[in-house]
């Protein structure tokens, strides 16, 4: 789905003209749809600052983005879960002069199951990761975005959040939060020089697809055509958030099942989602 906005394309080439590299700050970053956003920042000239808890995996990582695009980096190893961790975050780049130009919050986790059988810890982790830090990091770094006049941010939501999806409940309501919070805020803040796009893959081949093919053997069963590659995505996520886009859909197959839940009754959809969770657990 694309909603062009010229005026920030006229931004970027301002940006790049002035010779000064752009900052883009990628969460999620140590692996999968994070990790490949960093390598289309980076190679379109932005610096990374790289947030993940695994801080080994970041250092890996900004060495092979320094070597490939001679890009600076900064390693910020970070629980984004606690408490308090994007405001030190923020504040930490605000004493570094390395306030982002580019957030992209992709750090997200998936249980699935029979809502029933999980454990509370794990509906509230991901609500804590998803919901929480999601806007904590949006709320202390978008208004100084605002105060200067331009920014983006790309908030990565799913396919999950255009409907109600049985035996992945608390992840899809994350997942619709996302959607919707982005969605309000790229209007809101459509003459603030700042455009704010959600990222809405379908099935990728990342570790949380083999996190829940090894916790659900029946995925093993999806054909390859319903299963996004990584690369694809990230790329078709930077250039909606480049170009201002409101939402992303990689995938033809995926904006047809959209369009098609976005056209259709909730009532059906509550029902189609219940069989095929029956058919697949
Ligand atoms: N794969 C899919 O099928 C799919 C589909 C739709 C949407 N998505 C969304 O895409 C995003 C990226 O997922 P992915 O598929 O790339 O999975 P992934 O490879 O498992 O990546 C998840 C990332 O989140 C980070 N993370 C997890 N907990 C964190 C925490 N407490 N603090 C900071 N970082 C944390 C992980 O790094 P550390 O473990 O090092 O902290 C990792 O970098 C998620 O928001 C996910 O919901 C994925």
């Amino acid at each position: 789905m694309v909603l062009h906005n010229a005026r920030m394309n006229a931004q970027t080439l301002t940006a790049n003209a002035s010779g000064v590299r752009p900052i883009a700050l990628v969460t999620g970053a140590s692996s999968g749809i994070g990790e490949a956003l960093t390598h289309c920042f980076a190679q379109a000239g932005h610096d990374l600052v790289l947030v993940a808890r695994s801080a080994d995996k970041l250092r890996t990582l900004a060495a092979q983005l320094k070597a490939r695009y001679q890009v600076a980096t900064l390693v910020m190893p970070t629980d984004l879960a606690s408490p308090e961790a994007a405001q030190r975050l923020a504040n930490s780049l605000q004493r570094r002069n390395k306030v982002p130009d580019v957030l992209v919050n992709c750090a997200g986790v998936l249980e699935q199951g029979p809502f029933v059988h999980m454990r509370a810890a794990n509906h509230q982790a991901m609500i804590d990761l998803n919901i929480s830090a999601l806007t904590a990091m949006l709320s202390h770094l978008l208004p100084i975005m605002v105060a200067r006049g331009s920014g983006r941010v790309l908030n990565v939501a799913s396919i999950a959040a255009f409907q109600p999806v049985p035996a992945l409940a608390t992840y899809a309501a994350s997942k619709a939060y996302v959607l919707s919070l982005t969605e309000s805020l790229s209007e809101e803040l459509r003459d603030s020089g700042v455009s704010v796009t959600a990222l809405c893959p379908g099935i990728t081949a990342t570790q949380m697809l083999s996190s829940a093919t090894q916790a659900n053997q029946q995925l093993n069963k999806l054909p390859d055509f319903l299963i996004g590659k990584v690369d694809d995505v990230a790329r078709q996520g930077f250039e909606a958030c480049m170009a201002g886009d409101a939402i992303c859909v990689p995938g033809l197959i995926n904006r047809t099942a959209m369009l098609a839940s976005r056209g259709t009754p909730k009532w059906l959809l509550r029902r189609v989602g219940g069989l095929l969770s029956r058919a697949t657990s």
